[in-house]
């Protein structure tokens, strides 16, 4: 996804959804959030339902264990919990727009190490390495043989995020996720161990309701007005742009405005997984 004449389209969406959930929903979260059957799924609730995601994971963390590499760390906010109960904690974030909003929110007491995961090298291990819905990003090829080399003896692998489904149900064009059979074969590959798989596509998947309503009541008009701003003030230019570029405006409007991307679609086509593994110890003599 990386574009060389700029910044990454990924990174970009991940930098202005920031911008948009901290100025409206005041919350420094880049995940999608747990929805509890008792709480409404409103967009004035996603904050809580942000917390309550972080509530689960971190209620994962095993027994004993002391430092942890949180991995695509977004603004920091899962690793300052993390610091916050007494952990050892280092970031790995590659975006720098993120990574400066990180460096405010940790402070002294964050390690942030600006790269990708695939090119970080570190002369220690961890007892915990942590993808929050950061392990999409990550290369499914080299992801593994990596945790291992960064992982201390006995340590475990904790992610939550979605994957593709292998039969998807539907069509939504919801993009994201690597496929969840490949997933399941490298972890294995590598000489890794489930511990824990839990499917929460249902607890996850209400957000996406919320994504819907959003482009329906605000994207979608606000496109609409954009366009007819433009074929008013500047008729020649809109259509000479709208010619140029149909290829692109036709694919914005079936991605976002078709109406297709909505909590079912996201559970038809997508599981939303929090997985614990670990290396399976090598046999003596190996
Ligand atoms: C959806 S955000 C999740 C942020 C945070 N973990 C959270 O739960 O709010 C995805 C994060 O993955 C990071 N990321 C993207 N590609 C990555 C890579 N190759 N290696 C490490 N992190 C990556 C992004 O910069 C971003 O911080």
């Amino acid at each position: 996804m990386k574009n060389p004449t700029g910044v990454d389209s990924k990174e970009f969406g991940l930098a202005a959804g920031l911008v948009f959930a901290r100025y409206f929903l005041k919350t420094d979260h880049l995940h999608y959030g747990y929805w509890p059957d008792d709480l409404p799924v409103d967009i004035l609730n996603l904050r809580k339902a942000q917390e309550a995601y972080c509530d689960v994971l971190l209620s994962h963390i095993p027994d004993g264990v002391r430092s942890v590499l949180d991995v695509g760390c977004g603004t920091g906010a899962l690793s300052r919990k993390l610091i916050d109960r007494g952990l050892e904690v280092e970031s790995v974030s590659p975006s720098p727009f993120l990574t400066a909003r990180a460096r405010e929110l940790l402070g002294e007491r964050g390690v942030i190490h600006e790269s990708t995961f695939e090119d970080l090298t570190l002369d220690r291990k961890f007892d915990l390495i942590l993808f929050s819905e950061s392990f999409q990003y990550v290369k499914l090829d080299r992801v593994f043989v990596k945790c291992r080399d960064l992982l201390e003896e006995g340590g475990h692998v904790l992610l939550c995020d979605f994957f593709k489904r292998d039969n998807p149900g539907g069509k939504s064009g919801l993009g994201g996720g690597h496929p969840l059979a490949s997933f399941y074969r490298k972890l294995e590959d590598a000489g890794f161990r489930i511990v824990l798989d839990t499917d929460l596509t249902a607890r996850i998947a209400p957000s996406m309701d919320l994504v819907a309503d959003f482009l329906e009541s605000f994207g979608k008009p606000m496109w609409d007005l954009m366009l007819y701003a433009l074929e008013s003030n500047r008729p020649i230019l809109n259509r000479l742009a709208r010619w140029k570029y149909r290829r692109k405006i036709a694919k914005i409007e079936r991605k976002y405005f078709s109406g297709r991307r909505n909590a079912a679609s996201f559970a038809a086509e997508k599981s939303y997984r929090l997985v614990l593994c670990k290396p399976v110890a090598p046999e003596v003599g190996n």
